[in-house]
């Protein structure tokens, strides 16, 4: 694969203890649990794959990187090239950018937290839209009911943004930031300036305050069309495990499925697609790739 040094780069954060999620978390990953017929990583890995982000780093805590390098490998599988490294202790979001800093080697950067899950009509042109941007920063802004568990944008007339506060008691507006943030270069030089917020964290919502201060945060506000899932909780990785399963159902394809994206993106072969399925014919999953491969013949190579 050929890498443009100045190509948008990916870091895929899944780390943190999942102490909300205990006991499921204790012996996995809370972002190697399903939603649904899936590991919930696969979902945000989809993400970056949509915004033709092809080079990514994936973040996690010490103790389960090797579970992640099981289930992920190199990627080639993918036609996307995988790295590790991990974050020793959940000191927040924006840390990411920190650790980050070598693989990004002054290239700009999405980030997407491990445990959300996005799914519309026009993603891909919303991702796209929003990763052409190279200078400054760009995130994307959802209605939810009750946004005081989120960062939380407040736009103007222009849908520009005015403030962004980290889950406030009385939210301004009922945007919330999802966990999908593109940035310029020079996003960790920027987090070295933040403080650790009350309870501990350097805030990814204090990094975007700061692009917003300099008149650099662009936000892209997505339509009622979407379904936007923060699966950190049991109830939301059922809801969001239910909405997988009722869309899939209904229309017989599959949401979150890396090799899909990278055959219909013709960065894998069908042959390479196949060579996986034959060594377990049996699994849905893989039932779904033979049909998928079937359904699509002019991607094959
Ligand atoms: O889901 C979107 C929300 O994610 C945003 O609206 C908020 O602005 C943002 O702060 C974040 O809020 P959460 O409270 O949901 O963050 P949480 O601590 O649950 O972590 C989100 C993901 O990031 C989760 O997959 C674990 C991972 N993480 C988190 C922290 C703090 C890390 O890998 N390392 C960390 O240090």
């Amino acid at each position: 694969m050929q890498v443009n040094q100045r190509h948008r780069k990916g870091i895929l954060l899944a780390g943190g203890n999942g102490t909300r999620l205990h006991p499921l978390t204790i012996g996995i990953s809370k972002h190697l649990l399903p939603v649904y017929d899936k590991p919930m990583i696969y979902y945000s890995l989809s993400l970056l794959m949509l915004a033709d982000v092809r080079e990514i780093l994936v973040i996690t805590c010490p103790k389960n990187q090797s579970n992640f390098q099981d289930l992920l490998g190199d990627g080639s599988q993918w036609g996307i090239e995988l790295s590790y490294t991990v974050q020793d202790q959940p000191n927040g979001i924006a840390e990411a950018l920190v650790i980050a800093e070598d693989f990004l080697a002054g290239s700009p950067s999405c980030l997407v937290l491990g445990d959300n899950l996005l799914y519309g009509h026009n993603l891909t042109s919303y991702l796209k839209q929003a990763s052409a941007q190279i200078e400054g920063a760009t995130i994307l802004a959802c209605h939810v009911n009750d946004p005081s568990a989120f960062g939380v944008v407040e736009l103007d007339e222009n849908d520009k943004p005015i403030s962004i506060t980290e889950k406030p008691a009385n939210p301004t507006s009922h945007n919330a930031v999802p966990g999908i943030y593109f940035y310029d270069e020079n996003a960790p030089a920027m987090v070295s300036k933040l403080v650790p917020s009350s309870r501990g964290e350097l805030e990814i919502t204090d990094l975007n305050r700061l692009y917003l201060q300099q008149g650099k945060l662009d936000v892209c506000l997505l339509n009622r069309g979407f379904a936007w899932f923060d699966t950190g909780t049991h109830s939301s990785i059922n809801e969001a495990s239910d909405f997988i399963k009722a869309i899939e159902k209904r229309m017989g394809l599959k949401i979150g499925c890396p090799e899909e994206i990278a055959y219909l993106k013709r960065w894998v072969s069908a042959e390479t697609i196949l060579a996986n399925v034959q060594t377990n014919p049996n699994s849905d999953y893989n039932k779904y790739l033979q049909f998928m491969v079937n359904q699509n013949p002019d991607n094959h190579q």
